[in-house]
């Protein structure tokens, strides 16, 4: 859930450190994830206070410590105001979701589009989630569809770790296996291939594109992730294409959806491509 920050803070800064606030925050679970521009650090535990003080279920204020970062794309938090802790639970169109912001990526931004690929599946099929995380995606997949078996796979083991307590946590989810390792190790084991693939990775999801491939059957669908300026989603394409001409593959059908901001004209996208 995406809160104004704004909103609580007349009274508590004077209106120029209002201009200086970044206009809104996350709470993920009952964390607040706020950040403190360099010139509002001073009055960081002021603001993390009244953020406290706004909402009954806010139990923990943390400021961004850093940027996200590192092949888990994690990010540093410091808490400034609530419980000393940063452990949480989430909950994501009935799903139970444990998960520590710090440790594990989990994006609160994402629930929206999670449930919009699970809406697309239908039934029998199989699914491969690269990339699992904490299992999000194939958590809601397996609520929300008739999937036969949906496969995660995850290479932080803190996350992986996660994932298998959210599957005890939601038992009805009866169809999802989890695997912790590199995809690039795991997928080669896998025993099938699959009729749709998902690769929520928009930092470097291409890098991935050959061996996701092989993991996708004539006429299966793929969803890659990427960032991109407005007037550069081809280049996304592109991408998909690129790998296919060299895997002796063919982009038979595709869209392309919105589905997130990253930074000043940069979106998160979603290609949805069928492939033969
Ligand atoms: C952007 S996060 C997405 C997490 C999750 N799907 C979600 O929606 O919250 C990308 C995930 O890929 C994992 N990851 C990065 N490189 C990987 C690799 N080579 N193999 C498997 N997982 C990887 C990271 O640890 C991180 O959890």
């Amino acid at each position: 859930m995406a809160m104004r920050l704004k909103d609580n803070m007349s009274g508590v800064l004077t209106a120029e450190q209002q201009q200086a606030l970044v206009g809104s925050y996350d709470v993920v679970g009952d964390i607040a994830i706020i950040i403190i521009p360099e010139s509002l650090v001073p009055c960081e535990k002021l603001i993390a206070d009244a953020v406290l003080a706004s909402n009954v279920h806010i139990k923990v204020v943390a400021k961004r410590g850093g940027m996200y970062g590192g092949e888990f794309r994690t990010i540093p938090l410091v808490i400034l105001a609530g419980e000393k802790r940063k452990e949480t639970g989430v909950r994501e169109f009935g799903i139970r979701l444990r998960l520590n912001p710090e440790r594990i990526y989990f994006s609160i931004r994402s629930g929206y589009e999670r449930r919009r690929i699970a809406s697309l599946v239908t039934p029998n099929e199989s699914v491969l989630v690269l990339f699992s995380g904490v299992a999000p995606y194939p958590l809601i997949i397996s609520r929300f569809s008739s999937a036969r078996v949906i496969i995660g796979i995850e290479k932080n083991p803190e996350a992986h770790a996660y994932a298998l307590e959210n599957l005890q946590l939601n038992k009805k989810q009866k169809n999802v296996i989890l695997y912790l390792g590199d995809v690039r190790v795991v997928i080669p084991t896998l025993s099938e291939n699959f009729d749709r693939v998902v690769m929520p990775l928009p930092t470097m999801a291409e890098t991935f594109l050959s061996d996701t491939l092989r993991a996708l059957k004539p006429g299966g669908y793929l969803h890659f992730y990427d960032l991109q300026q407005p007037d550069c989603f081809a280049d996304s394409v592109a991408k998909i294409t690129a790998a296919c001409d060299a895997s002796n593959r063919r982009v038979e059908s595709f869209s392309i959806y919105k589905c997130g901001h990253c930074g000043p004209r940069t979106y998160r996208i979603c290609i949805d491509a069928r492939i033969h």
